[in-house]
């Protein structure tokens, strides 16, 4: 079909009034001024006009008798065209005439600008369907003609309505069209209003297809036409039933899982929860919905912290992920949930709420609370076993050590005292050379040396039972300190006091004790002058050190305690593991026997003590040594 062919069927038949036609006919232009009039005004004007006629010849013939028949008949014709007629066209129809030409010239503005109007409805991808005041169509567009499978042609001057399928839908526009005619009419034409309904309608093909229209009423020539926009839902229609089929597995497939659920508006209004939201809680649905979740399932002193984490992950969007959240049942029990949370969006992808899915893990947290214990109990049990172990294998060592020992300083004890003699006999011979003199003392202060070896070997061995007796621990405490204190100042090593305010009364044998704390003091002296032999004192006073052995007592229900705590070199792993073997020690040969705490230990371990070591190497060590408290009852 030809594109200017089609132009001519859609705006002739389209015109039910003579503008509408008047544009594509200018020709009959003329004829229109008489058109205007009514008939009934027109035939007054003639009938008068030809009576004037006739009472100018009565008049003439009246006036002038002799003049026959046919001279008046023509008088008659010459008065009504001549006379008659020009007054009445000057008076009467020439003021029209000038209306009607500027009537004519607006009219084409008009059909111009319609012109143009018409043209963008042609080319809009929305089919625009214009309706007359009968219902019938005027107008019809080319996607119209795609939309529905009718050409303008045929469609052209048929009732819309029977395009709509179901007489349902006539009912729609029916009261549209009524109501839209008494707004117009109530308001003097004024209101021209619009509405927008979804149906279905039949394409040529038979087939029926959803579509939106939206229609809208103009006053056009004297009458209310209806602008119909048709527009195809199809797909989304379809997408609707898609999302709708989603939403409704997605909802069954929360309802069904064996997961708390439950959406909840930010407020904490509950919106949906599923079966085992229920279940879990003892509730009815019908309790649940619409209230609010705090008010329902939080026990008052989480509303604020859980409100609080909501909000935060409803403004910032972040989810809640595997939050733990105590909720009441309905018979006041709790259960312990972990949860997470999705953000629930509106169309504009604002938050609305969230989804809150959990696992309730009471049974599961209950069993590990169990488990954790136990294994915890099993842990302690453990570490006692390998710490009574350890001891057991000490003292064992130390004892059968002890017996070896007592052995040796028994041996040795003889021939030393032999040598010790016969180098004083030496020495008490005249004459003799300055060597010999030199070397005989050499002998003896290495004889001393073992003798005191084999005198301490000997206190390691003894297996003397302590001679228990209460004392005063800081009396006692300082009586030992005077034995070295003085000696440790010379050394730019200061005690420090840091006794428990009141007096501690213990368990023990004077000697020993003095033995363990002057060998422990003795240590702590070592190891503080050797840093200062490592580093000069100078510059370690510049790093801001001082040589400070702190001396603090202790006491609980049962044990007075007494912790050394010295600035020296520390203790490194590997000594702390073997710091109790007999002969085990650092020092340089002639310093250390490395049986001080190996006697130590047995002394302790006597009175029912211990003793503990910490150590953070290069930042000095602390010993700590445990005895039984004199109680009213054991002293
Ligand atoms: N306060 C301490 N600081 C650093 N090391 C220490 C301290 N007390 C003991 N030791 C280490 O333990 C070892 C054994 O000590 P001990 O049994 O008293 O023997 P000795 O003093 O004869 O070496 C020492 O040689 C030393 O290495
Ligand atoms: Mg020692």
């Amino acid at each position: 079909m030809s594109k200017s062919g089609d132009d001519q069927v859609r705006y002739e038949p389209a015109a039910p009034k003579k503008e509408q036609g008047g544009a594509q006919k200018p020709a009959s232009q003329k004829s229109r001024p008489l058109l205007e009039y009514s008939p009934v005004y027109l035939l007054v004007t003639i009938m008068l006009t030809l009576f004037t006629a006739e009472w100018l010849i009565m008049i003439i013939l009246n006036m002038a008798p002799g003049i026959p028949q046919e001279w008046a008949t023509l008088i008659n014709a010459l008065a009504l065209t001549v006379v008659i007629f020009p007054v009445v066209y000057f008076f009467h129809y020439r003021p029209k005439v000038r209306d009607l030409a500027e009537l004519k010239r607006v009219s084409l503005v008009l059909t111009e600008s319609e012109r143009r109007i018409r043209s963008v409805m042609e080319a809009t991808n929305d089919s625009i369907i214009q309706i007359n005041e009968k219902g019938l169509i005027v107008f019809w567009n080319r996607a119209a003609e795609a939309l529905f499978g009718y050409t303008a042609k045929e469609i052209m001057n048929k009732k819309f309505l029977t395009l709509v399928t179901s007489p349902r839908y006539y009912v729609f526009f029916e009261k549209w069209f009524r109501n839209e005619l008494d707004l117009v009419k109530k308001n003097h034409g004024d209101s021209m209003g619009q509405g927008q309904f979804e149906v279905f309608i039949k394409r040529k093909n038979e087939k029926v297809i959803p579509v939106e229209v939206s229609l809208s009423s103009v006053w056009l020539e004297d009458s209310l036409h209806t602008i119909c926009m048709v527009r195809d839902i199809t797909i989304r229609k379809k997408a609707f039933v898609a999302l709708k089929e989603s939403e409704k597995r997605f909802r069954e497939a929360l309802e069904k899982v064996c997961m708390v659920t439950a959406q909840v508006e930010a407020n904490g209004k509950i919106m949906f929860c599923n079966d085992y939201f229920l279940r879990v809680t003892g509730w009815e649905k019908k309790d649940v919905l619409g209230r609010n979740l705090f008010a329902l399932f939080i026990a008052d002193k989480f509303h604020a912290a859980l409100k609080k984490r909501l909000y935060e992950s409803i403004a910032m969007r972040v989810e809640i992920k595997q939050m733990e959240q105590e909720i009441i049942t309905r018979s006041g029990d709790c259960r312990l949930v972990m949860f997470n949370t999705t953000n629930l969006l509106d169309h504009k992808g604002r938050v609305i709420g969230v989804t809150i899915i959990g696992e309730d893990i009471t049974e599961r947290k209950k069993s590990e609370e169990i488990k954790k214990e136990s294994n915890e109990r099993l842990r302690k049990a453990n570490e006692e076993l390998q710490k009574a172990q350890t001891q057991l294998v000490r003292s064992e060592k130390l004892a059968s050590l002890g017996h070896l020992a007592a052995g040796v300083a028994h041996e040795i004890r003889n021939p030393l005292n032999i040598i010790s003699t016969s180098i004083q006999l030496l020495s008490m011979e005249e004459r003799l050379s300055p060597e010999t003199v030199k070397t005989s003392r050499i002998v003896m202060e290495q004889v001393k040396r073992a003798s005191k070896i084999t005198e301490n070997l000997r206190e390691f061995a003894r297996e003397k039972k302590p001679e228990i007796i209460k004392m005063d621990l800081h009396d006692f405490l300082e009586r030992t300190i005077a034995l070295v204190e003085y000696e440790m100042s010379l050394e730019n090593i200061t005690v420090v006091r840091n006794f428990n305010s009141g007096p501690i009364y213990l368990l023990g044998d004077e000697d020993q004790l003095a033995q363990v704390f002057l060998n422990v003091i003795g240590n702590a002296r070592d190891s503080m002058n050797e840093k200062q032999e490592e580093f000069s004192y100078d510059e370690l006073q510049k790093r801001g050190w001082v040589g400070q052995l702190v001396i603090e007592t202790i006491v609980n229900e049962h044990m007075a305690g007494v912790r050394f705590r010295d600035t020296g070199v520390g203790v490194t792993r590997e000594t702390k593991e073997k710091i109790y073997d007999p002969f085990y020690t650092t020092k340089r040969e002639g310093k250390g026997t490395g049986l001080g705490l190996a006697i130590a230990y047995g002394i302790i371990e006597n009175h029912g003590g211990r003793i503990e070591i910490e150590s953070d190497v290069g930042e000095g060590a602390e010993f700590s040594v445990f005895l039984p408290l004199a109680t009213e009852r054991n002293a």
